[in-house]
């Protein structure tokens, strides 16, 4: 399965702090906020991803990233020009994702909770159709909304609505099969001149192939956009952090505990990190590691 993070959008709420850079590139906790659907990725057993974003972020996404060699996986790089919505991902990315089955998430999405890694690898395997992730929300009018049939099957689905059949927000990570090409090739723009990952989903619901599963009591699907809820995010997965003692979306640490790079690998990135409580965290994961 091939992997894209959309880390796109003019983080037009966010303004003074994404004028000058991308909104996935500013810190939740320490860590940018990329690193966080990067390592959903990851924990899902991806290795081959691409990063697709403005022309003028693509050199910063670079710097920070590089092309993945460092974490046992590879990363590439793709530029959206204009916002031309979400599904625009796999015309963009359709030469990345090649025959394979394909995931993608949004740049600005933070999920934790427990047992995450094997959710998402059972997800991750044999996808016939499209899987997606909801989530209870206060808000639904804000979202994608879908409702499921006894077996999980999705039987409706809405963008936005007025007036909400559920509250379970469709959330920005998605599995698909190749057809999703095809079908993101197909959708015409919305009245908003996007092409919705809501469309490519609707038509996988009507071939009757549209699983959504839930994100259950214990879990956290964290808000960035507003300066309110990037706020909550950080003292969140800080709160978590200091108190647990361990260290949410190390992609060093992730890319270690899944065999992508050995201990003594970990333990260099560890020291070219410098001084910072992180870089000192990749070291003692290390050598707990190699121990
Ligand atoms: C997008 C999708 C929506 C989904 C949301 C999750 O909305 O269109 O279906 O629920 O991401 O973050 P946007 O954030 O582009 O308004």
């Amino acid at each position: 399965m091939k992997g894209i993070v959309l880390a796109g959008g003019t983080g037009s709420r966010l303004t003074p702090a994404t004028i000058a850079v991308s909104k996935q590139l500013l810190p939740i906790a320490e860590k940018p906020m990329i690193y966080y659907p990067l390592s959903v990725l990851m924990l899902s057993g991806i290795r081959e991803i691409l990063v697709i974003a403005k022309p003028v972020d693509v050199p910063q996404f670079r710097r920070l990233l590089g092309d993945g060699s460092q974490l046992g996986i590879s990363i590439e790089y793709a530029e959206q020009a204009q916002p031309g919505g979400l599904a625009e991902a796999f015309v963009i990315g359709a030469d990345h994702i090649g025959d394979d089955p394909a995931a993608l998430v949004l740049g600005d999405n933070i999920f934790h909770g427990p047992r995450f890694q094997d959710l998402l690898e059972e997800c991750a395997r044999d996808v016939d159709g499209c899987v997606l992730f909801g989530y209870k929300v206060k808000d639904p009018e804000r979202y994608g909304i879908g409702e499921v049939d006894a077996e999980g099957r999705l039987v409706s689905l809405e963008e936005k609505p007025r007036s909400p059949r559920s509250n379970r927000a469709v959330t920005g990570l998605y599995f698909y099969d190749n057809d999703v090409i095809d079908i993101a090739k197909n959708v015409r723009p919305s009245a908003r001149g996007e092409l919705e990952i809501t469309d490519v989903n609707r038509e996988y619901m009507r071939r009757g192939k549209a699983r959504m599963v839930d994100l259950r009591r214990g879990f956290a699907w964290l808000d960035t956009g507003t300066p309110e809820s990037l706020l909550q995010a950080s003292l969140y997965v800080r709160t978590l952090e200091e108190r647990q003692g361990v260290r949410i979306a190390c992609l060093e640490e992730v890319a270690l505990r899944k065999g992508f790079i050995t201990p003594d690998q970990c333990h260099r990135l560890g020291v070219a990190l410098g001084a910072s409580g992180y870089g000192q965290y990749v070291q003692d994961i290390a050598a707990e590691f190699a121990a």
